[in-house]
């Protein structure tokens, strides 16, 4: 009988602790949820899921990808700060999404005042969005000796603004933050895994070196706690 009541309360007390809504409200809330407008991503990469499941061939991807990506990077309110941070040597590129098919990922590159990249490319299409500061993106060709040189003017996003790389459109280019003394911060989406995606970086001269870019960072934010609107729907 004892060992009945024991346990019932046990089971009680558990029950407790799941049902009770400050029990989690004690604990320190993950990277995500500190940034109230998150769903803001969570929203574009649903959007962005929908158009790659449409099949689109690339100038329409591209161009309904660069509306929905406007969309994003016209509000500066949901990057979660341990995705923005720079590094004092070179910029940092950190992984805000990817697909379990790898069709496409999501990075938030961060500069630090005046880094640039070397001249490389991407090997699939890119979306670059402008959400903080200030970049210039300036595309190079080879000329019939195999050199890289500087072809056509050189593309300077600002907030809000959008840019595309891809081999059909143009993929090889420098990027540098036009800022030299604050942070600049683009959002840039691609068809791929880009992090593992086997590119090149190339010196003037024509030499060819392989890359193969990485992430700086070990955790993804949580996209997909959407318990907060869940329980207040529970509020009558
Ligand atoms: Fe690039």
């Amino acid at each position: 009988m004892l060992m009945k009541k024991f346990a019932g309360t046990k089971i009680r007390f558990a029950l407790q602790s799941v049902l009770t809504p400050t029990a989690a409200s004690s604990f320190r809330l993950p990277m995500s949820q500190n940034t109230p407008h998150l769903p803001r991503l969570r929203a574009f990469v649903q959007q962005f899921t929908r158009l790659i499941d449409s099949r689109p061939d690339e100038p329409r991807l591209l161009r309904e990808g660069r509306t929905l990506l406007a969309a994003l990077v016209a509000h500066d309110d949901w990057l979660p700060a341990e995705l923005a941070q720079p590094h004092p040597e070179h910029y940092q590129q950190y992984l805000l999404y990817a697909d379990a098919r790898e069709d496409f990922s999501v990075v938030s590159f961060v500069w630090g005042p005046g880094q640039a990249t070397p001249i490389h490319n991407h090997t699939v299409w890119g979306l670059i969005g402008m959400l903080r500061g200030q970049e210039r993106s300036q595309p190079y060709a080879q000329d019939p000796a195999g050199r890289w040189l500087p072809s056509g003017p050189a593309h300077e996003l600002h907030p809000g603004q959008v840019d595309a790389v891809s081999p059909r459109i143009g993929d090889v280019h420098r990027v540098s933050n036009v800022l030299a003394d604050r942070v600049s911060i683009s959002i840039h989406v691609y068809g791929a895994n880009i992090g593992a995606v086997m590119r090149s970086v190339f010196l003037e001269d024509g030499t060819e070196k392989p890359f193969v870019s990485g992430y700086s960072n070990q955790a993804l934010p949580n996209l997909w706690d959407r318990s907060a609107e869940v329980r207040a729907g529970l509020v009558r």
